[in-house]
């Protein structure tokens, strides 16, 4: 018997999980009429209203791997999404990358202050493991426990904290390719890592070979996302960017580009791509939407 199967194109796929996080996340965040209204207005901003979501999307994607409805995996969409949205206000801030432009907007700092952009990601940070911990995820509570680890183990100092630390650190200084893949590894491949891995562990979970493969999967193509951040930064310009382009070669920032040039950087992506298309050879069919976002992530223009 041949059984005829709806795949939702990617494009509405993609819309659909876009809307429902953004749902989400304006449902969990707190109102601006609860004091203190001005730090809930700039957790609002910093978090709804704009980027590519690609975290989330890659939960929901690794979700449907285990099994798991899309209202199962929510919360951790959602948890991945807050860290990220506090990652990036601390990124902007002056004593970071200072940056006035995100998601076409000005920066937390810029458009409320200082102090309250400081403030806005500790309360994303911290909303993010509240949620976390309090509301249902997995069949099992203490595979919960687990994924709120490994949350934090991605986004701490051996992961997107650690790796903003050697960003800063490494400004004008030429690294070398191995040092270069670990800082962005952990600045921005440990939170991708991260939202697959939290994805799959909804519901019942996957089996051990599954989670293995993905998170070959997930290694790679959190690689090539910041190869790609690099490319797109000395490539395409601020307004499609939404953020102000040419900012790391202003800054002195070793990053991929500035070590291989931009064609062999989008190479170096090419062949991330093609890894981890190869690490879900196991998967089969069911992989399709991770495969989609993985051409996504190399073929994205902003
Ligand atoms: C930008 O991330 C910062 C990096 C970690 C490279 P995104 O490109 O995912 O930013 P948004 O969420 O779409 O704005
Ligand atoms: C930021 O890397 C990674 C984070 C942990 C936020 P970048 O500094 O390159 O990100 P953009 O280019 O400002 O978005
Ligand atoms: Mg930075
Ligand atoms: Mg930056
Ligand atoms: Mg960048």
């Amino acid at each position: 018997m041949t059984t005829i199967m709806h795949q939702t194109d990617f494009g509405d796929w993609v819309r659909q999980h876009g809307a429902r996080i953004e749902d989400w996340l304006a449902h969990h965040l707190p109102g601006q009429d609860r004091v203190p209204g001005r730090l809930h207005e700039a957790m609002r901003y910093s978090a709804l209203g704009g980027g590519k979501r690609m975290r989330p999307l890659l939960a929901y994607a690794a979700g449907e791997l285990a099994g798991a409805a899309p209202e199962q995996v929510d919360v951790v969409a959602g948890a991945v999404e807050l860290i990220h949205a506090y990652s990036l206000v601390h990124d902007d801030m002056p004593c970071m990358d200072d940056d006035v432009l995100r998601r076409g907007r000005p920066t937390c700092h810029v458009q409320f202050n200082e102090p309250t952009a400081l403030l806005v990601g500790d309360s994303l940070q911290t909303l993010a493991f509240e949620l976390l911990a309090r509301l249902p995820v997995c069949t099992d509570a203490r595979q919960q426990l687990r994924l709120i680890a490994l949350l934090a183990e991605a986004s701490g100092a051996n992961g997107m904290a650690g790796g903003q630390a050697f960003d800063l650190a490494s400004v004008q200084s030429a690294l070398t390719l191995p040092e270069l893949e670990s800082m962005h590894q952990r600045k921005t491949g440990a939170l991708i890592r991260a939202a697959i891995l939290l994805g799959a562990g909804c519901g019942d979970g996957v089996d051990d070979p599954t989670l293995e493969a993905l998170d070959h999967f997930a290694k790679a193509a959190g690689l090539a996302f910041q190869v790609i951040d690099d490319v797109l930064d000395a490539e395409a310009d601020t307004a499609t960017l939404g953020k102000t382009a040419g900012k790391d070669a202003a800054d002195g920032k070793p990053t991929y580009v500035s070590l291989l040039g931009l064609r062999d950087a989008r190479s170096l992506a090419n062949e991330l791509y093609s890894r981890a298309l190869g690490a879900l050879d196991p998967l089969g069919p069911s992989a399709g939407r991770l495969r989609e976002l993985a051409a996504f992530i190399v073929e994205r223009r902003h």
